[in-house]
């Protein structure tokens, strides 16, 4: 695996698979690597000739009350798990070299970017757009991979790349789960014992909601009941949406947590 920090040395490298018409894979992360972003740098390396995995904590994406400051950056760490999973490049651009000055330009894309999570985290979602968009443009890559953890997110980077005719293929993949059930997310190094026993009322919440709309009920009352039963879980948003059971709530003070499950089983992937 190479590492890089600029975006020169990472075009230059790139250039041969470029060049050949190659399939090159994107795996974008903030780092606090965990075995849900394994599972998409496994499965970019299995489906692209190169694959190049980039550790950049986006500040346009956190407001200025949230966690930017706090969010894992253990490189060393990260790193080893990255190139275990098989990235061959890792970029790692600093903030300064990214940015040298404050950004004028954002992409926001309308409407879905205001729902649910939208509505609780104000630009949140466009900062997520223009990262996104902004490595795309450095790495060009052919596919990139992103986890149906972050639905919303997912739904608002499909909707951005066929506004834009961004020439990329999104890969959805799927949600990874503790043995407990909950979905991994580098948030939940946040959690304490009695935090992260609480914050399993969201997936049993999602179940619910599940279960309800499965029976023609109300999905989005069934799964606030579970949560509200929760002295822990302060709840943001219970719905369908897009196909998904979406929950959401800050679990402890401050540790805001997402669920979503498909509202009907899925085939597995062949
Ligand atoms: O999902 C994430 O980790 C981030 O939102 C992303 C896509 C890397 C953009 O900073």
């Amino acid at each position: 695996m190479k590492t890089v920090e600029t975006v020169e040395e990472l075009r230059t490298l790139l250039r041969p698979w470029r060049q050949e018409d190659r399939h090159i894979g994107f795996v974008p992360t903030m780092g606090g690597l965990h075995a849900g972003h394994e599972s998409l740098i496994r499965r970019a390396n299995s489906e692209c000739a190169v694959t190049v995995t980039s550790i950049f904590v986006n500040p346009l994406q956190f407001s200025p009350s949230e966690d930017y400051d706090r969010y894992p950056r253990d490189h060393a760490r990260d790193a080893l798990l990255a190139e275990a999973a098989g990235t061959d490049i890792l970029f790692m651009p600093t903030p300064e070299g990214l940015f040298p000055a404050s950004p004028l330009t954002t992409v926001s894309v309308a409407k879905l970017s205001e729902e649910l999570e939208g509505a609780s985290r104000p630009g949140h979602f466009a900062g997520v757009a223009t990262i996104v968009t902004k490595l795309f443009n450095i790495v060009q890559p052919t596919k990139a991979y992103f986890g149906e953890k972050d639905w919303q997110q997912l739904e608002i980077l499909r909707q951005m790349v066929e506004d834009l005719s961004i020439p990329v293929e999104i890969v959805p993949c799927a949600v990874v789960r503790a043995e407990d059930g909950l979905a991994l997310s580098t948030r939940n190094s946040y959690l304490s014992p009695d935090e992260r026993r609480a914050a399993l009322a969201l997936v049993r919440a999602a179940r619910a909601g599940r279960e309800a709309a499965a029976a023609g009920g109300d999905a989005a009352v069934a799964a606030a009941r579970i949560l509200e039963d929760e002295d822990l879980v302060t709840i943001d948003y219970t719905a369908i949406w897009r196909d998904r059971m979406m929950v959401a709530g800050w679990v402890g003070r401050t540790s805001y947590l997402t669920e979503n499950i498909a509202i009907r089983e899925e085939a597995p992937r062949p």
